[in-house]
């Protein structure tokens, strides 16, 4: 399962992920924001954060103009690892080295093709473990 949310400048893009998403076959639970009127961000990151938290190997998207506003709220909280990728590089080690298990977005960074892209490779990266376990393991205070 995919939980994806955004706030109003990221609509658009969250309207095509949804549908890419749909395209490859997974998933995905839209949180919102269903219309393009101005919401605040961290209203979006929280409720997308806790049902991460709650689901079993739940993966979460969530997208701002950004991606910066949503990866500090999604942080706040426990067991949530919020990664804001640029590039297939990033969305790579985010997986290999962090375990990410959300996948932060800027809509107004991002083309369409390199979004669908950072996705893909996000989705599709597994974590590598080892001595990546035992550093990730020290990230929760
Ligand atoms: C909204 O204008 C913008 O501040 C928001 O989408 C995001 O970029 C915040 O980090």
């Amino acid at each position: 399962m995919i939980l994806i949310a955004s706030d109003h400048a990221a609509f658009d893009l969250k309207q095509h992920l949804v549908a890419f998403l749909k395209e490859m076959h997974h998933e995905v639970g839209d949180l919102g924001v269903d219309q393009i009127e101005s919401v605040d961000y961290p209203d979006f990151a929280h409720r997308l954060a806790e049902g991460v938290q709650r689901g079993d190997g739940v993966q979460g998207i969530l997208i701002c103009g950004t991606g910066l506003g949503m990866s500090m709220a999604a942080n706040r909280h426990a067991g949530i690892r919020a990664a804001l990728c640029h590039d297939a590089y990033t969305a790579a080690m985010a997986r290999k080295h962090n375990d990410a298990n959300v996948l932060c977005l800027g809509a107004r960074v991002l083309g369409v093709g390199v979004a669908e892209q950072v996705v893909r490779v996000f989705l599709s990266t597994p974590f590598e473990g080892g001595r990546h376990q035992r550093r990730v393991d020290k990230i929760e205070t």
